[in-house]
């Protein structure tokens, strides 16, 4: 049920001059049955700061033989292609995937949540799974300090300055960025149904969601499969 399209469209785009984004469009053989699988899951985990919550797809939480393979050749895919197209020596064991499901009204977003941030995993990649586009991914840059990613130290100590400073925002009903004042878009992907996204996640990136469904119904809620990278070799030789 997780199988790959032999014939996906692939490309790299670099995004707002500055940072590279991979593209792979197609990327399921049968996007509808991923979405009804991962809708038959337990979306019982909440990580950090996600808007949302999560249903993993590791071994220990996938039922069978069929499964667990499937999981392995999707994560040996994502691999495979993002070395193919960057000098990144990624290793299949250090790829994590889940489901997550969007499931925070705007209004009850928390201060972090209303701004971009960054991760610490050095690459982060998704697939867009709603056939109505339910909203993408944007990129940030942050007027105050200066800066589109955290890459340095001084990237760090100069992000958390500005968060500690930042307001809250006011309360809105729909996922708008509150704090244009500080924060200008860079770029967008669009949320396109069945298309995976890899880009590097010190660049300050924010989730656009169209809908949250009230009262929670989890059909209608804005899904994505995440595959984290949470550790790549760069002195790798090809
Ligand atoms: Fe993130």
């Amino acid at each position: 049920m997780l199988e790959l399209n032999d014939y996906p469209e692939v490309r790299v785009e670099m995004a707002a001059g500055l940072f590279p984004v991979l593209y792979i469009d197609n990327f399921y053989a049968d996007p509808m049955g991923v979405r009804d699988y991962a809708l038959s899951l337990a979306f019982d985990q909440f990580v950090a700061l996600y808007p949302g919550r999560h249903a993993p797809l590791d071994d220990g939480a996938l039922k069978s033989d069929t499964e667990r393979f499937a999981s392995l050749e999707a994560r040996a895919y994502v691999a495979e292609m993002l070395k193919s197209v960057s000098t990144l020596d990624i290793d299949i064991d250090d790829i994590r995937t889940d489901f997550s499901l969007i499931t925070t009204p705007a209004r009850d977003l928390l201060k972090f949540q209303k701004h971009p941030h960054f991760d610490q995993t050095p690459v982060l990649s998704l697939v867009y799974l709603n056939p109505k586009d339910m909203g993408g991914t944007s990129f940030w840059r942050n007027r105050v300090i200066d800066r589109a990613a955290v890459v340095t130290q001084e990237d760090h100590e100069a992000y958390e300055r500005f968060m500690r400073n930042a307001p809250a925002g006011e309360v809105r009903d729909e996922y708008t960025m509150v704090h244009t004042d500080s924060w200008e878009k860079i770029h967008e992907i669009d949320g396109k149904f069945n298309r995976f996204v890899a880009y590097p996640a010190s660049v300050f990136h924010w989730v656009e969601c169209k809908f949250v469904p009230e009262p929670l119904d989890l059909r209608k809620s804005r899904l994505t499969q995440r595959f984290s990278i949470h550790q790549v070799n760069k002195q790798a030789a090809r």
